[in-house]
């Protein structure tokens, strides 16, 4: 063994990983301890041996495969690969081949580290199952709460609302009898008839903030008008609105999901953005649904972190739950945009003339 065969021999040795030189016919030069254990043989046992005498013969042939591809390359490779470890399981392997070069540049065989990145790939995969059972979790949740937004408006409603009526009815009725009350009495009536009014309007207000009545019955477009037009009425943002003409959205999931993160889209304008003119708009493209909320405002400070914020990763949550995407686009002094694409079949029904109504969902 000459010096550089010792040198070669002493570097292979003291890599944890399986590291190994093969010549330019794949004929194993040197191997070292790790890479014996692998394949349980000796080094007598591989040393002038291709990879197809060594291991399994299709793996071998593949092995033999990429050795010639990186030395006609002439580029490193690398990749991962599952195969079996010294004890029969699957195992995985991140490898690295590299062409090895003589002083004249000419290729003269290869270079390989492979290792063992079993347990980063089981990490991997258990955090990639633990991040979609939250992301489950999260779309439960969602929709119950979803749900129970919804009774409590429609009792706050129904019932509340109803009573409440009923009292102001009441309380009209007495006041009307006017030449059997005392002054006194007569402006306590109309003090109760006041608060039964501003009562009745807080249960509404309650009730549509909870869970707009309009989104379940008159549809996603009319229940944006109307959660833009109270939006500008109660903070005084010019809203410029743009809707698709006739797009009708049957899925409550992507309605509720669009008008929640619109929701918060417009209560982030008002609290942080110091905006004075907000533009909405919703586009309806092939299979697929785009909401853009774009303000004039002060922009998304830097040093907030946009992934740990729970209003802005809530809505990001939403898109992502449905298979959509939501980007934002800020920067200080510029304005905030916020993008959202959902997928959708889009339902194209009470487009006035039929001449004009795709029949797929690839114009609009
Ligand atoms: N349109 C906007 N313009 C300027 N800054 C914004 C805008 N939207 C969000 N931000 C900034 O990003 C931060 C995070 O927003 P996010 O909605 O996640 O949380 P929040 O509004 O502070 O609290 P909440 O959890 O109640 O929504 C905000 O505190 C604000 O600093
Ligand atoms: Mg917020």
């Amino acid at each position: 063994m000459g010096n550089d065969d010792n040198l070669q021999k002493a570097i292979l040795d003291n890599i944890p990983d399986q590291a190994w030189l093969k010549d330019r016919e794949s004929r194993y030069i040197h191997v070292n301890d790790a890479f014996m254990a692998a394949c349980g043989l000796s080094e007598e046992q591989i040393v002038g041996k291709t990879p197809d005498q060594v291991w399994p013969r299709d793996w071998g042939e593949k092995y033999i495969g990429s050795d010639r591809h990186v030395m006609e390359s002439g580029q490193r490779m690398r990749y991962e690969e599952q195969r079996q470890g010294a004890d029969g399981k699957l195992r995985w392997y991140d490898t690295i081949k590299t062409p090895v070069r003589n002083a004249h540049g000419e290729t003269i065989g290869t270079t390989g580290i492979s290792r063992d990145i079993t347990d980063r790939k089981q990490a991997e995969q258990a955090l990639l199952e633990s991040r979609s059972q939250l992301r489950e979790l999260s779309a439960y949740l969602q929709s119950i709460r979803e749900e129970e937004r919804t009774r409590i408006a429609r009792e706050l409603h129904d019932e509340l609302g109803q009573s409440l009526t009923a009292i102001r009815l009441g309380l009209d009725v007495a006041a009307s009898q006017s030449d059997m009350q005392s002054a006194t009495m007569q402006r306590h009536l109309e003090k109760l008839q006041e608060l039964a009014a501003s009562t009745i309007e807080s249960v509404q207000r309650i009730a549509a903030d909870l869970r707009p009545p309009i989104l379940d019955e008159l549809g996603l477009p009319v229940a944006i008008e109307w959660l833009v037009d109270t939006f500008a009425e109660r903070t005084g943002i010019v809203c410029e609105l743009h809707l698709p003409p006739a797009l009708s959205v049957c899925e409550r999931e992507i309605s509720t999901a669009i008008f929640r993160i619109l929701q918060e889209a417009l209560t982030n304008v008002s609290r942080h953005s110091r905006a004075t003119h907000v533009v909405i708009t919703v586009a309806a493209g092939a299979g697929e649904l785009q909401v853009h909320i774009a303000d004039n405002g002060c922009g998304i400070a830097a040093g907030i972190s946009r992934d740990n914020s729970l209003g802005l990763m809530g809505m990001r949550e939403r898109a992502l739950m449905l298979g959509g995407q939501l980007q934002i686009h800020s920067a200080p002094g510029e304005g905030t945009r916020i993008d959202v694409i959902l997928p959708y079949a889009l339902d194209f029904r009470g487009v006035p003339d039929a001449s004009i109504r795709p029949d797929t969902e690839s114009t609009s």
